[in-house]
């Protein structure tokens, strides 16, 4: 269904298709805290790599003044006790001698038997799976061989016993032992610092995301203000009439020095000159307005003289050939129709202009009564029905100019159709509305004229008057103009067959 009023103000939205983009907020937010935590990561993994390695460097000392302690086992370094030096050294020989702390590891063999045994937390010795003391003999075998008796090496054991950090050593007494330290303790302190920079880090991000979140919303205030402004005007109705286009940007989000500001005056200063162009605009339209409406009143006077000298003339009585009282009823009828086109036009411009219309009840269904009964007078050959409600709807308005209105649809029901057609009209109330529809059974509007069917001398091509002159095109210009001027509504629905027209009105 075509709406009468224009719809020009419709904004063109262009349609969007797949994801939708992220906003600024949103960037700016993950692109923060996405630093951050990169930049924790980087400091949590020098970190604790750095730490491992000085604690590893610790580890390797605290080794090797193990092994150095057990060399009193076999008769090596400053002798402490004489314990130490009596019968072959064993490797619990070497874990109970003096301060070794718990957990120490050692092996030793003097060429024909191997002891092994590391002590657990409670300093009791523990011995070692065949298994692990094949590895540990290999390793120090290895070791051996490769003449790297002094340098610490990582042997792992297996999960029961885990990972050591060994020395080879090599006694005076030509036997071989091993003596190690557990890697956990370094592992252990590693992980822990590993944890808490990956808690810190964690509950820092968290921080982060929110305050950021809260400053860039922040930030983003002054662009919401001007993107507000912007809406406001987008919808006020510019393409027609008087616009108070007074809506501007803060000043406060006009500062040039920022990039929001810079946005927010270049939008005022758009605004200073759409605002001087719809005035300009509105005065040329109120001068155009004007000329109309003053020519049209002029030309009243002398149509009303030309029809009237023309009318005494033919009926004066003289003789008067037939070709001069033919031409003086063609002058008569054209001064006629100019009148009827210049009232019209009349209308329009003081329509257009805004003048108030007259404001009383008026009694919709006697107006349709006189109207469909004049129609049925003039058009013979269609037939008309009318159908009404019990009771009397009152309208709010202008009763000439209503009456007017249904007059010129009637018309067009009657002129713009062949013989015989059905013209049916009908009143009812929808809530705050009267409404009145036309429907006739004729050919319908022509297609290439229903987008500018409520424009002014907007026409059909085969309208049976046209060539006679008897169609102007301000009919349904009028039946919109006027309409709207009472706040209503007019609606058009087409097609062969069927045309109804539906007026809207408010009851009074
Ligand atoms: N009921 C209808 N059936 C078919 N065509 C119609 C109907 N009403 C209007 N039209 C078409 O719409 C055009 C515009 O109508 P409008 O009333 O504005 O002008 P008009 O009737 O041609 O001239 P005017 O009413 O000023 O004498 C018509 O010329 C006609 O082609
Ligand atoms: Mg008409």
């Amino acid at each position: 269904m075509a709406r009468g009023a224009s719809a020009a103000t419709a904004p063109i939205i262009p349609t969007r298709s797949g994801r939708a983009p992220w906003t600024l907020r949103r960037r700016l937010v993950v692109a923060v805290v996405g630093l951050l935590a990169l930049v924790s990561l980087v400091i949590g993994v020098v970190s604790v790599a750095i730490l491992s390695a000085n604690l590893m460097d610790g580890l390797d000392r605290q080794v090797e003044s193990a092994a150095e302690r057990s060399s009193v086992a076999f008769g090596g370094g400053r002798p402490t006790g004489a314990d130490f030096n009596i019968g072959t050294p064993t490797a619990s020989k070497v874990l109970n001698g003096p301060s070794q702390p718990p957990g120490t590891l050692a092996l030793v063999y003097d060429g024909s038997t191997v002891t092994t045994g590391y002590t657990d937390d409670t300093g009791t010795v523990v011995a070692l799976s065949n298994d692990q003391v094949t590895q540990l003999l290999t390793e120090l075998d290895a070791a051996v061989q490769e003449g790297s008796t002094s340098v610490p090496f990582t042997v792992d054991l297996g999960s029961d016993v885990g990972e050591y950090r060994v020395l080879a050593q090599a006694a005076p007494t030509g036997a071989l032992y091993l003596v190690g330290l557990p890697v956990s303790s370094v592992t252990g302190t590693a992980t822990q610092l590993a944890l808490v920079i990956a808690v810190v880090s964690l509950a820092g991000i968290v921080l982060v995301a929110f305050l950021a979140t809260a400053i860039v919303r922040l930030a983003l205030r002054p662009l919401q203000r001007v993107t507000a402004t912007a809406t406001r005007v987008s919808e006020l109705p510019l393409d027609r009439g008087e616009v108070l286009l007074v809506d501007r940007v803060p000043l406060a989000d006009t500062d040039p020095r920022t990039e929001v500001g810079r946005v927010g005056s270049a939008l005022n200063r758009m605004l200073d000159h759409v605002d001087i162009a719809l005035e300009t605009r509105q005065a040329s339209e109120n001068k155009v307005r004007q000329f109309v409406a003053d020519a049209s009143h002029e030309l009243r006077t002398p149509l009303a003289s030309i029809r009237g000298y023309s009318e005494l003339t033919r009926r004066s009585g003289q003789e008067l050939p037939p070709d001069a009282i033919h031409a003086l009823g063609r002058i008569e009828s054209e001064s006629v129709r100019m009148t009827g086109l210049v009232e019209d036009l009349l209308l329009l411009a003081r329509l257009d202009e805004g003048r108030e219309l007259e404001r009383e009840p008026v009694d919709l269904t006697r107006l349709l009564v006189d109207v469909v009964s004049d129609a049925h007078a003039v058009g013979r050959d269609h037939s008309w029905d009318l159908d009404l409600p019990d009771e009397p709807v009152l309208a709010s308005g202008d009763g000439p100019r209503l009456h007017q209105v249904f007059a010129n649809l009637l018309a067009n029901a009657r002129v713009h159709t062949d013989a015989g057609t059905r013209v049916h009209v009908s009143l009812t109330t929808e809530g705050p509305s009267a409404v009145v529809t036309v429907t006739d059974d004729g050919p319908g509007i022509p297609e290439n004229l229903r987008a500018t069917l409520f424009e002014r001398f907007a026409r059909g091509d085969s309208s049976r008057f046209r060539g006679t002159g008897g169609s102007t095109g301000l009919g349904l210009a009028i039946v919109q103009a006027v309409v709207l001027a009472h706040h209503g509504e007019v609606m058009v629905d087409s097609r062969p067959g069927r045309t109804s027209f539906r007026v809207a009105l408010p009851l009074a």
